[in-house]
């Protein structure tokens, strides 16, 4: 698929520039760049001596916000590379402790429409995952190498589907006639794991989702990286500077929850938001992406 026909909508940005305003010469870093839509909504706000600095995992997406953001007044850098290292790669440019840390994690519409990552289930595609090309181990070398126990472990922790253990057996079974190297023959092993006949996989929660959850966690290793931004976000905020994180599922949500009621226990944040904002049902009805949204937002002290 073409990606310039694939229009990513930011979730919650209406939100998130209600909460969060930048002096005209701020620094933010949007650890995940991806289309560059919530950077082009604050960029907006800044002046030339303003700053932002772009990361992302993909060079595609790098590639996406250049263009987003190239008619901006204030400075832009955009690097490939995982937030995992933002402070190290925010040092690298100059710029000690920022105003604003903006983490949208997940995957784009475009990376869902895009065969050569291969994460969808609604259409056949190689089994990949890697949102960066530079891992090395694909979906498809985990569900075929992983022997069944650690695999059905692995859908049970990443996916909580509690038909792990099913799952992972018809995997196994499957894989010892002929290797599984698409997104369609997984799906299709999950629904017949499932009991799901093929027209009810079509329903509204497809019955593969959780465990395409599960490998593409895996894969990118999406909650290491997570606790390890988590981590490095106090040290590059400037005194009343803001994190804010819009997460897609309960194991990055509880994540941000924790890492942020430590660091109020600590002093080091005051919490802006109690309770995680999620989207207006508005919101949903335009952008189905935002439905399992979940916005968190704390201050440095
Ligand atoms: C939901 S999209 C962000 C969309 C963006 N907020 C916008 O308005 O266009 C998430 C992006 O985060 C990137 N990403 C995921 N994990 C990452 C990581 N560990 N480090 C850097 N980028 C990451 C993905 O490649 C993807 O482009």
């Amino acid at each position: 698929m073409n990606d310039s026909a694939v229009k990513h909508i930011p979730v919650l940005a209406e939100t998130l520039a209600e909460q969060i305003s930048l002096p005209p010469d701020g620094a933010m870093v949007d650890a995940t760049i991806g289309h560059g839509s919530h950077s082009l909504l604050f960029g907006q706000t800044l002046g030339p001596e303003g700053a932002i600095i772009g990361l992302d995992v993909d060079k595609n997406a790098i590639r996406r916000a250049h263009f987003t953001l190239k008619k901006l007044v204030c400075k832009v850098t955009l690097l490939n590379c995982n937030f995992s290292e933002i402070s190290e790669q925010v040092h690298k440019e100059g710029i000690e402790r920022v105003d604003f840390i903006l983490a949208d994690l997940g995957i784009s519409s475009s990376q869902l429409a895009d065969e050569n990552v291969g994460l969808s289930f609604q259409a056949d595609m190689p089994l990949d995952m890697r949102i960066d090309k530079r891992l090395k181990t694909t979906a498809a070398d985990i569900v075929n190498k992983t022997d069944e126990k650690s695999l059905a472990d692995l859908i049970y922790k990443f996916g909580q589907d509690r038909a792990s253990r099913r799952i992972a057996r018809f995997i196994v079974r499957h894989r010892q006639s002929r290797p599984i190297t698409t997104t369609g023959q997984l799906a299709e092993i999950v629904c017949e794991a499932l009991r799901r006949p093929k027209q009810k996989c079509k329903s509204r929660i497809h019955a593969a989702t959780r465990t395409f959850q599960a490998l593409r966690i895996a894969v990118n290793k999406e909650l290491e990286n997570l606790e390890k931004l988590l981590v490095l976000a106090p040290g590059l905020l400037k005194e009343n500077g803001h994190i804010a994180v819009i997460s897609f599922h309960s194991l990055e949500d509880r994540l941000v929850k924790n890492n942020f009621k430590q660091n109020e226990k600590e002093g080091i944040y005051r919490l802006i938001t109690k309770k995680p904002i999620v989207p207006t049902r508005q919101e949903i009805e335009r952008n189905r992406r935002a439905r399992s949204a979940k916005l968190r937002i704390a201050q440095r002290q």
